[in-house]
Parts: C-alpha cells; structure tokens; sequence
C-alpha cells in the first residue's frame, strides 16, 4: 500500500515527457490493489484530465455498462491507461511519451499481480503485445482470445479488444467489446471456483 501510494504521487507529479505540459491532472488508475483482472486503455481524455480518474467521460460510461452487463462491476477491476497523461486534443500517444510512462504501468502490473489483463484498442494491444513478445497484427485480429502471457514477468492470461471511444458510434463494436469481456468475466468465474475448489479440497 505505501509502495501503491508512493507510485500514484509520483505520478501526479511527474514531468517525464511533455504531456506534463498541458495536463490538469494526471491519471494514475483505480480499483482494488487486488484485482485480478487489469483494464488498460490508452490515455485520458477531457473529463479524465479535468477530474484525475480513468474513463469518467463518454467512453466510461459505455464500458461500465458493458462491465455490468457482462458480471463484472468496474468496481472488482483495476483500471489504467498506457499513458497517464492526457494527449493534447486527444491525439495518439507519441512512441517517445509511451516509452516514458511505460515505467508506471510496469510497476502497477508488478504490484497488482492481476491474472487477466485487458487491452482496450491498438495502442494499449500493441504495446501489451509486444511486452509479452507476442506478434501483434492489428486489433480486429488480435481481439477476443485471451493468450497465456508473462508481462512484466507477471504471468497473465492477456486479451485485446476494441477500445470502448471507436464503439460509442458503432454499435457492432460494442458487441464485440461485451463479446470479448464476456470470455474475460467467464474466465475469472472459472479460475475464481477453482481456487475454492482447491482450498476446500485442502481443507
Ligand atoms: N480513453 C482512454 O483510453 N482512457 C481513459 O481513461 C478515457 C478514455
Ligand atoms: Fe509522466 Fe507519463 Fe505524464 Fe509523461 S504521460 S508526464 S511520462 S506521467
């Protein structure tokens, strides 16, 4: 916790790359230390800059609903972003400013330990991907099939899908997005009976 509180200040204060320059607030990440399942997006928008929390505009509250809907409160799972600061006009991340804060998401990887991570669109895809030294060959291939990964040398079940912002005007990719979380709230039911099949068998 002291460890999880140190890197947050850290980040709000940092000034590694230029997005310092014309953040408001810097957005770290939220949900339970303990999570076992991690979402990583891209970078903040508007609303994420102005309030310092992760996917609080227009994108978020899609993905809230798809998490509900799909058994998964935003509240049981750990939310970030690549980049912790939020790109001017909402443009890309430069490889320069993604090289930069690579070290946070690194770290919060390393202390939440989840068991599933999900990338949310190409850049959070790639970047996750190839981490893990996993070709990568564009999110409409990639998505939907969660992959036995070592990232960061965490060993994870990784899966991609589309960024909930590219579903807000489509609702095709809304369903895939419920698609693909659906296979990660299965998965974490599974893995969740088997650990309690495991200790009642122990016990
Ligand atoms: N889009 C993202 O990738 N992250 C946010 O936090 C909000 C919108
Ligand atoms: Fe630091 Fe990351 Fe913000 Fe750049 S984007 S200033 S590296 S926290």
């Amino acid at each position: 916790m002291e460890e999880y509180k140190r890197l947050v200040e850290e980040i709000r204060n940092c000034k590694k790359c230029p997005l310092y320059r014309t953040r408001k607030n810097a957005v770290p990440g939220e949900g339970p230390l303990d999570a076992d399942v991690m979402l990583v997006g891209e970078a903040p928008g508007r609303k994420e800059d102005e309030q310092g929390r992760p996917f609080v505009g227009m994108a978020g509250k899609l993905l809230d609903a798809i998490l509900e809907k799909v058994g998964m409160p935003r509240i049981t799972v750990y939310i970030t972003n690549v980049v912790k600061c939020r790109p001017p006009g909402n443009r890309d991340p430069k490889p320069d400013e993604i090289r930069a804060c690579l070290p946070y998401l690194r770290r919060q990887i390393e202390l939440v330990r989840p068991k599933i991570i999900v990338a949310l669109g190409r850049i959070s895809g790639k970047l996750l991907f190839e981490a893990a030294g996993l070709r990568w060959s564009g999110i409409s291939k990639e998505r939907g099939k969660l992959r036995d990964a070592r990232v960061f040398g965490v060993d994870v079940r990784l899966i991609a899908t589309y960024h909930p912002a590219a579903a807000l005007y489509n609702p095709g990719l809304r369903d895939s997005i419920e698609r693909d979380l659906a296979v990660v709230s299965r998965s974490r039911r599974e893995a969740d009976s088997r650990r309690r099949g495991t200790l009642e068998d122990f016990f």
